[in-house]
């Protein structure tokens, strides 16, 4: 489709060499497919100590002039947006590039008369529907960092992001529809509200035609906000290092940190990888199920397609609704060519059997995409055999939010493919494995700690607020290198198998937690002293959260001690991260210098007594017999 693809293996091999040799001169060739407002002085000034990482030095840019403006000549009645309801029944919405350009400029020209200004943050929080994609754009167009927060958090999740954020404004709807079920969001974002002080203003889509409660001067609905503005908005020029947006993600400490990602570079990493990695062609029609609450569907459902002139499909439901087969029925309904979806997804509709997948034809079909966690051979098969029919390549997607783009993966029908490796490295991605001692290891058939050793356009810059914790946590492990937390294993021929995380990070279903999070989740109970929580594998969502609980009055309800924390965890976080199994112990296995033994706990959830190792140096080691003879 445009001339940043490559189309064979062995021009990836070429491309790959040139982007090691000469990273500067790779990137500033791709750059100059993009519209920019003053072209750089330099392509690039970094040193991983600070961090310090300029893309695009000097250059100016908007990034909705190049993921719309700069389509209307040629793709204007081109479909941008399909978006697919929850319920069947009810019709699909399209929006051409030139309906999406116009529907952004107008909602920004909404932004702007509320008093939002280049700079201020924007949270938003909303339904799977095409104003949400209307709302990122719009920030963008006027300079305003948005924080897309997912719609499944709490209110307490939701004050946390606000008020670190310092946003000024919340974008919502009344509510969501998922499967058969309606929630409130409106009423979510009222409860945070108590919690904050820094929003002036919430814009409201009415999505469900319920009347929530308004806050006279503080809340407006959507469709009076648009009434009288234009459709045409000039677009803000903003320097390539700019921010364009923060979305919090965990990590092993306690606190969601924001992400931070800029204009130019963003811009750059993301289309190249989506126009590769998708192998997308002019007239294909492009799905990917992530929601736009979390980076993939910033980098893979809004930004990456768009700036390539794409036709992206957004789906506001679920897989299982109102049967198994939705996703197979959307696929042939729109004639679906790329689909991107996520491991957990597949093993759950594998569990419902072939025959839902079977009824469809899935004839469009050429490119399949894996992403978020590692995918096991047994649903790479079943994806490969029963939705690609032996016919479409699959891709594995290995990033993370911090990395902005796709680090490692195959390139659609390019690349060879073998099941539960994600590949090779995307040009310009250095990666490296690094010993217990942080030395590169450079044979082959080897494990180490993932790090990348040169930066690409799209890693972070910063954490919001709090540089120092960006360098610690990135930065900081092994000097000079990037530390992704993941480990891997690279096999004979150089291609890259993920084996997980490294740190107290636990993904489940494909959504990041921290450890650390979920414990000050549950240790806000008022009855709980303190308490430990692992993850173990799990068949459908690749891991899932076990938690080890002290509590100061133990009861002999058991159920209605669970039920308790379980309304902790939804409180605080939201029912996304609700614990598995929640074990009451009378105490955690402990060194003597006070440090939990999680290494014991991360056995005994995993069902794996048999070695515990050595526990001598614990302070107590009759609490693990404890825990062993209770384990769940
Ligand atoms: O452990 C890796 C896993 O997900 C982490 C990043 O999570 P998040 O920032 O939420 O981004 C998810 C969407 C890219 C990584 O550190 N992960 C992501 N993709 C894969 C993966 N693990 C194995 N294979 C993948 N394809």
């Amino acid at each position: 489709m445009s001339n940043l693809q490559i189309k064979s293996f062995e021009e990836y091999q070429q491309k790959y060499a040139k982007s090691v040799q000469d990273p500067e001169g790779f990137w500033a060739e791709i750059a100059e497919h993009f519209q920019w407002k003053r072209k750089w002085d330099q392509v690039l000034e970094w040193n991983f100590e600070e961090p310090k990482i300029e893309w695009f030095k000097g250059a100016t840019l908007n990034i909705t002039e190049n993921a719309l403006d700069r389509h209307l000549a040629d793709r204007g009645d081109k479909v941008a947006l399909i978006w697919e309801p929850n319920d069947p029944k009810e019709k699909n919405i399209t929006y051409t590039y030139s309906e999406l350009h116009s529907a952004v400029c107008q909602f920004a020209n909404a932004l702007k008369a509320r008093g939002i200004v280049k700079g201020d943050r924007v949270c938003i929080y909303m339904p799977m529907i095409p104003e949400l994609t209307i709302a990122v754009l719009a920030c963008a167009r006027i300079g305003a960092i948005h924080s897309v927060i997912f719609a499944g958090f709490s209110a307490s999740a939701v004050a946390d992001r606000v008020n670190d954020a310092q946003a000024k404004m919340i974008i919502t709807a009344d509510g969501l529809n998922r499967g058969t079920k309606q929630i409130p969001l409106k009423r979510v974002i009222d409860e945070a509200l108590e919690m904050c002080n820094s929003i002036e203003s919430v814009i409201v889509h009415n999505c469900l035609g319920w009347t929530p409660s308004m806050t006279d001067q503080r809340d407006f609905w959507w469709h009076e906000c648009i009434l009288n503005e234009s459709t045409a908005c000039q677009a803000e020029e903003m320097n390539a290092e700019d921010m364009l947006f923060i979305l919090y993600t965990s990590g092993s400490t306690g606190k969601p940190k924001g992400v931070v990602h800029t204009c130019g570079g963003y811009m750059v990493y993301t289309a190249y990888t989506f126009q590769n990695v998708f192998q997308y062609e002019e007239n294909d029609i492009y799905w990917c199920t992530a929601d736009i609450g979390w980076i993939t569907g910033h980098s893979y459902i809004v930004y990456g397609p768009l700036l390539s002139g794409a036709t992206t499909v957004m789906f506001e439901g679920i897989p299982t609704y109102p049967d198994p087969g939705r996703f197979w029925q959307i696929i042939d309904k729109h004639g679906v060519n790329q689909f991107l979806t996520a491991p957990t997804a597949i093993r759950s509709l594998m569990a419902f059997g072939e025959e839902h997948v079977l009824s469809y034809s899935l004839d469009s079909l050429k490119v399949l995409g894996t992403v978020g966690e590692p995918i096991n051979e047994e649903a790479w098969k079943w994806y490969y055999l029963h939705v690609g029919k032996e016919r479409c390549s699959i891709t594995d997607n290995w990033w993370q939010t911090e990395t902005g783009g796709i680090m490692i993966s195959g390139l659609g029908n390019i690349s060879p493919m073998k099941p539960s490796y994600a590949g090779y490295p995307i040009p310009g991605i250095q990666p490296v494995l690094l010993d217990q001692k942080g030395k590169e290891i450079t044979d082959n058939e080897m494990e180490g700690y993932l790090c990348i050793k040169f930066p690409w356009p799209s890693i972070l810059r910063t954490t919001w607020g709090d540089h120092e914790r960006c360098k610690l946590t990135y930065f900081s492990h092994y000097k000079g290198y990037y530390f992704t937390g993941d480990a891997a294993k690279r096999d004979e021929n150089g291609m890259y198998r993920l084996l997980g995380r490294v740190d107290d990070v636990i993904n489940v279903s494909g959504h990041r937690f921290g450890t650390a999070e979920i414990e000050n989740a549950i240790n806000t109970n008022s009855n709980v002293i303190e308490s430990a929580v692992v993850g173990y594998p799990h068949p459908v969502k690749g891991q899932s959260i076990y938690a080890f609980v002290v509590l100061d009055k133990p009861s002999d309800d058991i159920e209605n001690s669970r039920g308790e924390i379980v309304e902790s965890v939804v409180a605080q976080i939201g029912k996304i991260a609700l614990p598995e199994k929640i074990q009451f112990v009378t105490g955690l296995p402990k060194t003597r210098s006070g440090k939990i033994m999680r290494r014991i706990l991360r056995k005994v959830a995993e069902g794996d007594t048999s070695n515990l190792g050595d526990t001598s140096t614990l302070l107590d080691p009759l609490v693990v017999e404890e825990i062993v003879a209770n384990a769940l």
